[in-house]
């Protein structure tokens, strides 16, 4: 397990110095295997990191598309981590559609988890009860230290068997589909995002406090992932000693 955490002065350089990482441990994939696959999160830090995958002109056809979670909307919704990354680099990257695996969330929640357990497991080749191993997985961060839609308090934050739940988020009364730990766990890389001053509590929480994954989520893969890097701009590194 390693831990390597980088700021930088704002979160257009972040993003992008996250960008140029994300797409070498691509690269790294890619020289020894046919096709790489990449989890992305949602919310509205990934915008920029989008901006700069797609300028970067990468041969997306020999990647694989996921999400880490998606809220439970139809993909057209203002709220869908799916539109966003549709509008932002799906579409400006010409992202080949059959290498999309989108989150059916127009579904009921609990169906749309079980359908994207399959897409998952029908890709990766594996049988109910294994895990996929993500090339990449590039998580975001919650001012109240949530990663994927796993939340303070979420029951599944220790199910390291199941690939993906539907799970009902109170503090915002809505239903999302996400990633489980042992999915994140299983990541070869974890790339986490972060900027901005209201999240600055929630990474030195996840850094300093002692390990409470029911308390802060993250922890789960900051503590126990395989290679976990941080990215964070200087308002979110706040607290962390240089
Ligand atoms: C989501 C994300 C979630 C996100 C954090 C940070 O669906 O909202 O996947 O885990 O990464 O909530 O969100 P912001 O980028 O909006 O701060």
């Amino acid at each position: 397990m390693s831990v390597r955490w980088h700021s930088y002065p704002d979160p257009r350089a972040t993003a992008e110095a996250c960008a140029h990482h994300i797409l070498a441990l691509l690269e790294d994939s890619l020289a020894g295997n046919d096709q790489a696959t990449l989890a992305v999160s949602g919310g509205s830090t990934p915008k920029l990191l989008f901006e700069h995958l797609v300028a970067a002109r990468f041969r997306w056809d020999r990647v694989h598309l996921f999400w880490v979670d998606e809220r439970a909307v139809p993909p057209s919704d203002p709220q869908s981590n799916y539109r966003l990354a549709n509008e932002s680099f799906i579409g400006p990257a010409g992202f080949p559609r059959r290498n999309v695996h989108r989150i059916p969330a127009e579904l009921v929640a609990e169906r749309a988890a079980e359908h994207y357990a399959d897409d998952i497991r029908r890709f990766f080749g594996i049988e109910e009860g294994d895990l996929p191993h993500f090339d990449v997985v590039q998580q975001g961060l919650g001012a109240d230290a949530h990663t994927a839609s796993l939340f303070p308090g979420e029951p599944r934050i220790e199910d390291r068997d199941c690939v993906a739940a539907a799970v009902h988020v109170e503090k915002l009364g809505q239903w999302r589909i996400t990633l489980l730990p042992g999915v994140l766990l299983a990541a070869r890389h974890s790339v986490f995002l972060v900027t901005g001053a209201d999240k600055a509590e929630a990474v030195g929480a996840v850094f300093h406090e002692e390990y409470q994954p029911s308390r802060f989520p993250a922890q789960v893969v900051s503590h126990h992932g395989r290679r976990v890097a941080w990215f964070l701009d200087q308002a979110a590194a706040r607290l962390m000693e240089e």
